[in-house]
């Protein structure tokens, strides 16, 4: 399965029809989709519109809500796993949204985000159309091989993510946004900072590798959520 042209066209989907999905094929994404530290538990429910409490204006025919025990990295992790879905679903016409913005009506202390999804004819755009930060602004030199992540999705747009190249690779940082962004963003930057490496994890399937170095020490603004090579 080649999602790497997705990553180029996809697009937060906002409008759905409302037609039945095969939840199998949803099913067997996730089963599928490689998780970035294989030590956490996560899982997930589908619920349709009515079974969550959403406050976006939009809405989609159905949510999935996702779940995960907290342990070191548990949200980029979650992140990770479920982009690679997301990237898979708009491959087969489903498209999909992150939604911070939404909650359970039966609480759990395990939820964590909520992502909508359902088939559409709104998911992709050209190139041009992509609001990102420049290459030069999310590393500490410009490269080209980390446009995959330079388009990942993230809550508000905010882009929290900053590479600084370490031997052959890269450590990964999370830039800490202002203290009124923080409020908002500090469950879901590190999220974003996942989607991000999902990105780049399916632009080099076969050499993606992730590590937390012990030595590698956060800085001021930035905090170190680990070190990839591919
Ligand atoms: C963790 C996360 C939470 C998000 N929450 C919302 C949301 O509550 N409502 C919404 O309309 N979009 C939400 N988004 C979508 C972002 O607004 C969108 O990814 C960003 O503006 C970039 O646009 P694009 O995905 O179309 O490239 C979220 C995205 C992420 C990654």
């Amino acid at each position: 399965m080649n999602l790497v042209n997705e990553i180029y066209v996809r697009k937060s989907c906002r409008k759905y029809f409302d037609d039945e999905i095969d939840m199998d094929l949803i099913e067997k994404a996730i089963s599928n989709a490689k998780p970035l530290n294989e030590g956490i538990d996560y899982y997930y429910e589908i619920f349709t519109k009515d079974e969550v409490n959403i406050r976006t204006r939009w809405n989609a025919p159905y949510y999935l809500a996702l779940y995960s025990e907290k342990k070191d990295n548990y949200l980029e992790n979650i992140g990770f796993v479920f982009q690679q879905v997301c990237l898979y679903l708009q491959s087969i016409g489903i498209g999909s949204c992150w939604v911070g913005m939404g909650s359970l009506k039966v609480k759990n202390p395990d939820f964590l985000i909520l992502i909508a999804f359902g088939k559409s004819d709104k998911m992709t755009r050209e190139l041009s159309d992509f609001k990102r930060k420049k290459l030069e602004d999310i590393s500490d030199f410009e490269d080209e091989r980390l446009i995959p992540a330079q388009l990942a999705p993230s809550a508000i747009n905010s882009q929290p993510w900053y590479f600084k190249h370490a031997g052959d690779g890269f450590d990964v940082f999370q830039v800490k946004q202002n203290i009124l962004k923080r409020q908002v963003l500090k469950k879901w930057n590190p999220i974003d900072v996942g989607i991000a490496l999902a990105h780049l994890y399916v632009s080099n399937e076969d050499n993606f590798e992730f590590e937390m170095k012990d030595d590698v020490e956060s800085f001021k603004g930035y905090r170190y959520c680990g070190s990839v090579k591919f």
